[in-house]
């Protein structure tokens, strides 16, 4: 991710590169589009410490469009610069995703997390904290999660799959940003369940949909492809093996949560 030396505005660039996205996008705005025109949606990311040279690097894009994309950051950073930018190119980019079966457990994990917080809305229309009934309902949701999308599923990845990565690196610091900041919200859910603060529990349910739907789109499509581009076959065995015994651990928690959330999909229909 050099920019040519010969250039008058690659000593700028590569300051540029080295700073963090939601920084760089406050200072130039018009990136935001630009980046999301080539399915990069930083914008949207609620942690924005990644560096934007690591974004760039992280998506693996091809390397003409990569370098369309350079152009384009650096025209908006250097309106002057002398740069070729071709027409419309992002929009043609088309980007699939095949994964390790180890990593591909964690995006069919996704999957069953994908289904309740779809219906979070559902949820938040009808609370009612002031009978045990639709109190219950609440502390069902939080199982789910803590169990289920905490315990279980991202246990797996911060015990397990990130152990492989720099950890200290912005890019799996933020997805770690993530898991604890959907800690607080699951805190805050329980706490307005207690006072009966029907505010704060729609305010954080709704967070937490938010966060994690973004979260999970970010994993799938950057995080996990990135991942998977350097691990080792014996590393997806040895990864593959550790998951098993989580799912040993765990037991029957994929048929079991699987029902729940299927009658909880029913409840609401
Ligand atoms: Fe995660
Ligand atoms: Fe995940």
């Amino acid at each position: 991710m050099t920019m040519n030396e010969t250039s008058p505005h690659a000593k700028g660039m590569e300051e540029y590169m080295n700073r963090g996205i939601k920084e760089v996008i406050i200072e130039h705005p018009e990136l935001e589009k630009i980046l999301d025109g080539y399915d990069i949606g930083c914008g949207a990311c609620m942690v924005g410490t990644c560096l934007l040279k690591d974004i760039v690097e992280v998506h693996g894009l091809p390397p003409e469009t990569e370098k369309a994309l350079m152009g384009r950051i650096t025209k908006a950073i250097y309106p002057d610069a002398d740069i070729e930018v071709p027409e419309d190119d992002g929009k043609a980019v088309v980007r699939t995703f095949t994964y390790s079966p180890p990593v591909q457990t964690l995006v069919d994990e996704h999957v069953l997390i994908k289904r309740l917080i779809a219906l979070i809305p559902c949820i938040n229309e009808s609370l009612d904290l002031t009978t045990e009934e639709g109190r219950q309902v609440v502390f069902d949701g939080i199982d789910f999660i803590k169990t289920y999308a905490d315990s279980f599923h991202h246990a797996k990845e911060e015990d397990l799959l990130f152990k492989y990565f720099d950890e200290d690196s912005e890019i799996v610091a933020a997805f770690h940003e993530d898991h604890r900041n959907a800690r607080d919200h699951v805190k805050n859910i329980l706490e307005g369940v207690a006072e009966q603060d029907s505010a704060k529990v729609t305010e954080h349910l709704g967070a937490y949909m938010e966060l994690l739907q973004g979260h999970i789109k970010r994993e799938d499509e950057v995080l996990y492809p990135w991942m998977d581009r350097d691990l080792s076959s014996e590393q997806e065995a040895e990864l593959a093996r550790a998951f098993d015994e989580v799912d040993v651990k765990f037991g029957d928690v994929n048929a079991r949560y699987g029902a729940f959330v299927a009658g909880l999909e029913k409840s609401f229909q």
